[in-house]
């Protein structure tokens, strides 16, 4: 049942590009993106004049990286809000505020009573849900559902990559409503997205080496993740899942914020995970990570770098790389969170511990 696996989280993980896939299926048709249960008319859509993505725990992470694609794609603001803030403060909503609700389970109190708030101030709400029929979709303006199929992993892994897909579905239907992109440009990126589950098959290719690097740390007292952009969400996430599963301390910053604070818990043998941009997307942010790097290793941490293939650069300063295929910058947390999930995993289960039902955790949080 668990596809041979010796926890349902690894299945989970190898799903990843059915996940995609399976969101993904549906929403282009006649060279329009569609959304589907869409209750909100394009008028609406084209009213918007500012977002807000409400979330808790990996749900939120897929809105703070949608946020850099809904921004870039819709030139509208886009808040990202934990749900349980987002509720008890006093946030300015209106009819034209777009509220995109995520949940896996649709079901989690704080995200639930963060919809109810919002409706009840007219803004328009959109669920991005992975169970059919779940409470959040119920109460809301609009759906878009995850086709990950049932999680059973505490730990959210293919409900995540399916909630950014879908998060950039609805940063797609707006850009398309207001005009800010062309229909070919927004066909151009849907199919982009489409060749992401190759993408993630690829990068699975990875999961043995970060497994057998997962048993080396397994002994860490703590482990720090940086990236930037796109990889900096990513580095919490990295961080969530590490804490979540291996009940370690894990830390996930922005690596442009290094020398405010974090280089001070650089010490011998740390392992510190770097997502870096690539080389060629991002020039000046890689630049500016190579020399975080050196930094870090020079301090003598044990770095661990996720890289795209063929960036040399980064080598020297790599006590263990990992490579992923290179892909359009937006894209890549779609690929690179993959190893962060198989190495908490992976030290969760040499450190003895149950990956599929972490101490203390619950998969949906419904009492607060
Ligand atoms: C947590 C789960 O309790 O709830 C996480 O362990 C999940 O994996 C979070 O991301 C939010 O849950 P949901 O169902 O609202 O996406």
């Amino acid at each position: 049942e668990k596809g041979g696996h010796e926890y349902f989280m690894l299945k989970e993980i190898e799903e990843q590009p059915e996940a995609l896939a399976n969101t993904l299926r549906g929403h282009f048709s006649n060279g329009r993106i569609v959304l589907d249960e869409q209750r909100l008319s394009d008028q609406d859509l084209r009213d918007v004049d500012k977002v807000f993505v409400v979330a808790c725990g990996s749900a939120y992470h897929s809105g703070l990286v949608a946020k850099y694609a809904i921004e870039h794609w819709t030139r509208l603001p886009v808040e990202v809000e934990l749900a349980s803030e987002f509720r008890y403060r006093d946030p300015v909503l209106d009819r034209d505020t777009l509220v995109v609700a995520v949940s896996q389970s649709g079901e989690t109190a704080d995200t639930l009573e963060a919809v109810r708030h919002a409706r009840a101030q007219k803004a328009r709400v959109l669920a991005v849900c992975n169970t059919n029929g779940a409470q959040i979709p119920r109460e809301s303006d609009a759906v878009l559902y995850t086709h990950a199929g049932p999680e059973i992993g505490v730990a959210s892994t293919k409900a995540f990559l399916a909630q950014i897909a879908a998060n950039y579905l609805v940063g797609l239907a707006l850009a398309q409503a207001r005009g800010t992109k062309y229909p070919d440009e927004v066909a151009r990126e849907f199919h982009e997205l489409e060749a992401m589950p190759d993408a993630v098959q690829r990068v699975l290719g990875t999961v043995e080496q970060v497994k057998a690097l997962g048993r080396e740390l397994a002994d860490s007292k703590a482990v720090l993740f940086l990236g930037r952009h796109v990889g900096y969400p990513v580095a919490l996430e990295g961080a969530l899942k590490l804490k979540e599963l291996a009940y370690m301390h894990a830390e996930g910053f922005a690596a442009g914020e290094l020398k405010h604070g974090p280089i001070a818990l650089i010490e011998e043998n740390l392992p510190v995970v770097v997502v870096m941009p690539s080389p060629k997307g991002r020039a000046v942010l890689h630049s500016k990570l190579v020399s975080n790097i050196s930094e870090i290793q020079a301090r003598g941490a044990r770095t661990i770098v996720i890289a795209e293939e063929g960036d040399e650069t980064v080598r020297p300063f790599a006590d263990h790389l990992i490579e992923i295929p290179a892909v359009p910058t937006l894209l890549q947390p779609l690929i690179s969170t993959v190893p962060l999930q198989v190495l908490a995993a992976e030290i969760a289960r040499s450190r003895g511990y149950d990956v599929d039902k972490p101490r203390n955790l619950a998969k949906s949080v419904t009492v607060e």
